[in-house]
């Protein structure tokens, strides 16, 4: 099954912004991790943000105060959007599963099927021009592929239209300075990319800039000539 499907069409049409699909979703008991989660953690910052980071889950911290990233992994995605001259609420930051997995274990195929349609509409209210995906999970689901992060981190997709760009989880880099090290490059390159890149993603997607894929060298290279140029894929 399609684990990127939309909400069925007649729920659509009532849905016109956040609030409205925050309310949508309710007392979700869609999946067992309703019967285990403290608070659903719907997601976080500005509803027209440019730039909407996505990460994995919920985890200890964010059960319990209802917003992502509030924990070690949250302080660390505070000082790399604070290196790159942003605070969160000048983003949208979401996750793919919208309740903790208990002991944070991996997310379920099945959880992810039955969240992210959620997810898919938040992106589709938002309409942020840049996605980051945060780790495998983000990465995985927005991209449909199986390749993991480490091959994909700082690379730059373009999806029907937005621009998305693999990096690790914060969480992984706490206890690596080395990830740490590449975080923040590839932060930096993702304000290149945002200063670079038009204000809507109407506009991205029309844009005719670069080849329709390269690899992650030559993007860096050609940006300043061109804009930033991406790898195609197909989403939603
Ligand atoms: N890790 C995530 O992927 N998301 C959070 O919200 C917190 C930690």
């Amino acid at each position: 099954m399609d684990e990127r499907r939309p909400l069925a069409e007649d729920s659509l049409t009532a849905i016109s912004d956040l609030e409205a699909l925050r309310a949508y979703i309710g007392d979700c008991q869609r999946c067992p991790l309703a019967r285990t989660r403290t608070t659903l953690v719907f997601g976080v910052g500005d509803p027209h943000a440019r730039l909407m980071f996505i990460g994995e889950a919920p985890g200890r911290n964010e059960d319990l105060q209802g917003e992502p990233f509030v924990g070690a992994a949250g302080q660390l995605l505070d000082e790399l959007l604070a290196s790159i001259g942003l605070v969160r609420s000048q983003v949208y930051i979401a996750n793919v599963l919208k309740c903790r997995p208990p002991g944070n274990r991996d997310p379920l195929p099945e959880e992810i099927e039955s969240c992210t349609p959620f997810l898919a509409e938040q992106v589709r209210l938002i309409d942020p021009v840049v996605i980051a995906t945060l780790g495998n999970f983000a990465t995985k689901y927005i991209l449909a592929t199986e390749r993991g992060i480490t091959g994909l981190r700082g690379r730059l997709f373009r999806i029907d239209g937005r621009l998305v760009m693999p990096i690790f989880h914060p969480a992984a880099a706490l206890y690596s300075p080395d990830k740490r090290e590449v975080l923040f490059e590839d932060f930096a390159r993702l304000r290149r990319v945002l200063e670079r890149t038009p204000e809507t993603a109407a506009v991205v997607g029309s844009s005719t800039a670069g080849p329709a894929v390269e690899g992650a060298d030559e993007e860096c290279a050609s940006e300043s000539r061109h804009g930033p140029s991406v790898e195609q894929q197909t989403l939603f």
